[in-house]
C-alpha cells in the first residue's frame, strides 16, 4: 500500500522482497492498480479508490515535459511514486510529501501511457456504480478532468478512421511488440471509456458539443471494428479470395489486403466456431495476432456485437491449451519467431519468442476474462481457469508473467508477488460470487447507437451497403 500525507491512493506494482532493484516496479502504475480497486469496491473499502481518483486526477493537469516538449493536457501518468523532500529545499526545515509521476518521460522506451486516461474513467463510473456515491463523478473538477481526458483523445489529427491512432507500446504491452497504429487493445478500452463518460458527463450547455462528438465517434468507431477487424472461418476465406488494388467507392477489399498476407499459421489453427478482433488494421496490413486485452474488454464493453462476444469464447475454449495452458491468460497469440521477432521487436531479449509481451502467460488478466464470462452468462468458463491458476500461483509466490507455449516456467525476469496477479485472481474469485457487480464494469448493447451508424451509412450514397441484411437484423 503506498500513502500519501497519511492516507492510501494506491499500490506498488511488486513487492518481492528478494528483489534489490524493483526498477520502477515500487511505483503506483495506473493500469496495474485497476484489479486491486475493483477487489476494495468489491469489499466496500472504498476511500482508497476516491483517493487514487482524486490525487492522480491532480497529476494530470502538471506540467510535463520530455527532453523540452510538452505533452498534450489531460495525459494521465504511467506511473507515480510519493517522494519525501526536505521543505524550502533545506533538511532543517523538515520534509514533505510530494506526488512524482511518470508521464513516460523516465519510462523505458519513453512510451506513452494511452490507457491511463482511459482506465480512469472506467474506474471513476465502476466506483459511482459500486458505491451509489454520484457525488465525486459530478464534481467540477472531476468533471473537468473526463473532458481533458476526452478532448486529447478526441482531438482532430491525420486520422482516416475513427479509431484511435497510437504508438508502439502505448498500453499494457509497454514495449516495442509492433502495436503502433490502432492496436485492438487501446480501442477497446477507448470505447469503454467513451461509452463510461457518456453516462457522467453533466449534460449542460458546456458539454453539449463534447457529447455530440463523443456519441457519433462511438457509432462510428464500433461499426469500424465490428466490420474490419471480426475474422472467423467465413471472413479469412473471403480474404484469401480478395480482389486487391480496386480503386472505387465499391471496393470490398477497403485496405488492400493481399491474400499472401494471410499467415499460415492461421489457416490451420481458426476453429469452424468462433472467431476474433485482430490485433491491428492499417494498409495493405492486418496483425492477425490475437491480443486478450482487447478482445476480452471487446465483450466487457460491448464494442464487439453479441455474436461476436460469443464468437470469441468459443475460440477462447476451442484452443483452451494456446490461451490457459498451465496459466492463464497468454497475452498475446503467437508469439513472434526469427527474423519477424528481430525486426518487430528490435531484438528485445525480454520479449523472445513465448515469453513476457511476446506470447507470454499474464495471471493478471483472469480478472478480465472472468468479467468477459459472467457477462455472457459463461461463469463456468472461468471457473475452469481459476482452477488451473489455483494449481500453482500462489506456491510460485505470484509472478508477474510465465514462460513457454504452455507456460510452464515462471518467467525468466518475473517479478514475484506481483500486486495485479494477486488482485487479479481476487477479484475474479468475488466476482464468482458475486456475480451481479460485474455491472460495474460492463455496458450492455446500444440500440441508439446502432441505429446512428445505420442512419449515417443509409444517408451516404456513396458507402455502399454490402452487409444490409446483417446489420438491419441488428437493429431489430
Ligand atoms: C510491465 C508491463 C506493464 C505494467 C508494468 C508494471 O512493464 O508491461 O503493463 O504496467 O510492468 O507492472
Amino acid at each position: 500500500m503506498v500513502y500519501y500525507c497519511g492516507t492510501p491512493v494506491g499500490t506498488i506494482a511488486a513487492n518481492d522482497p528478494t528483489d534489490g532493484h524493483p526498477l520502477n516496479y515500487d511505483q503506483v502504475f495506473i493500469r496495474d492498480f485497476i484489479p486491486s480497486a475493483i477487489a476494495f469496491l468489491l469489499k466496500g473499502e472504498t476511500d482508497i479508490v476516491r483517493n487514487f481518483l482524486l490525487h492522480t486526477l491532480q497529476l494530470q493537469s502538471w506540467e510535463k515535459t520530455v527532453d523540452c516538449y510538452n505533452p498534450g493536457q489531460g495525459l494521465m501518468p504511467a506511473s507515480f511514486k510519493v517522494r519525501t523532500v526536505p521543505l524550502e529545499g533545506d533538511p532543517a526545515n523538515g520534509t514533505e510529501e510530494v506526488l512524482d509521476p511518470d508521464f513516460g518521460e523516465a519510462a523505458i522506451g519513453r512510451v506513452a501511457p494511452v490507457d491511463s486516461g482511459l482506465w480512469w474513467i472506467i474506474l471513476l463510473r465502476a466506483y459511482g456504480k459500486s458505491t451509489g456515491d454520484y457525488t465525486l463523478q459530478e464534481r467540477v473538477d472531476v468533471q473537468t478532468g473526463m473532458k481533458m481526458i476526452l478532448k486529447l483523445c478526441l482531438a482532430d489529427g491525420f486520422d482516416m478512421f475513427p479509431t484511435l491512432l497510437v504508438t508502439d507500446g502505448s498500453c499494457m504491452i509497454d514495449r516495442r511488440m509492433g502495436i503502433h497504429g490502432h492496436p485492438l487493445e487501446i480501442q477497446a478500452l477507448f470505447y469503454s471509456a467513451l461509452r463510461c463518460a457518456r453516462e457522467m458527463l453533466i449534460s449542460e450547455d458546456s458539454a453539449l458539443d463534447l457529447i455530440r462528438t463523443l456519441t457519433s465517434r462511438l457509432s462510428a468507431l464500433s461499426f469500424h471494428i465490428r466490420e474490419y477487424y471480426w475474422v472467423d472461418m467465413g471472413k479469412l476465406n473471403e480474404i484469401y479470395r480478395y480482389k486487391t488494388e480496386e480503386y472505387s467507392h465499391e471496393a470490398v477489399n477497403k485496405f488492400n489486403i493481399y491474400p499472401d498476407h494471410l499467415s499460415p499459421w492461421l489457416v490451420d489453427w481458426i476453429p469452424n466456431k468462433g472467431g476474433y478482433l485482430v490485433g491491428n488494421l492499417q494498409p495493405a496490413h492486418m496483425d492477425f495476432r490475437f491480443f486478450s486485452l482487447g478482445n476480452l474488454w471487446a465483450i466487457v464493453s460491448s464494442l464487439a456485437t453479441p455474436e461476436q462476444a460469443e464468437g470469441i469464447l468459443d475460440l477462447i475454449e476451442a484452443r483452451w491449451v494456446d490461451f490457459v495452458g498451465n496459466m492463464p491468460m497468454k497475452i498475446c497469440y503467437p508469439a513472434l519467431q526469427g527474423e519477424e521477432w528481430r525486426i518487430i521487436t528490435g531484438s528485445d531479449p525480454k520479449n523472445t519468442p513465448w515469453s513476457y509481451h511476446n506470447g507470454g502467460s499474464w495471471p493478471t488478466l483472469l480478472w478480465q476474462l472472468t468479467v468477459a464470462c459472467i457477462k455472457m452468462g459463461r461463469p463456468e468458463m472461468a471457473e475452469r481457469a481459476i482452477e488451473v491458476a489455483e494449481k500453482r500461483i500462489s506456491r510460485d509466490r505470484w509472478p508477474e508473467y510465465y514462460d513457454t507455449r504452455a507456460a510452464r516456467f515462471v518467467g525468466k525476469q518475473a517479478r514475484l508477488y506481483q500486486t495485479w496477479s494477486i488482485a487479479g485472481y481476487l477479484v475474479a474469485k468475488m466476482l464468482l460470487d458475486k456475480p451481479d457487480a460485474v455491472k460495474i464494469l460492463t455496458c450492455e448493447e446500444d440500440l441508439a447507437l446502432l441505429e446512428a451508424m445505420s442512419c449515417s451509412l443509409d444517408a451516404n450514397p456513396r458507402i455502399k451497403r454490402k452487409r444490409k441484411l446483417k446489420s438491419t437484423r441488428i437493429i431489430v
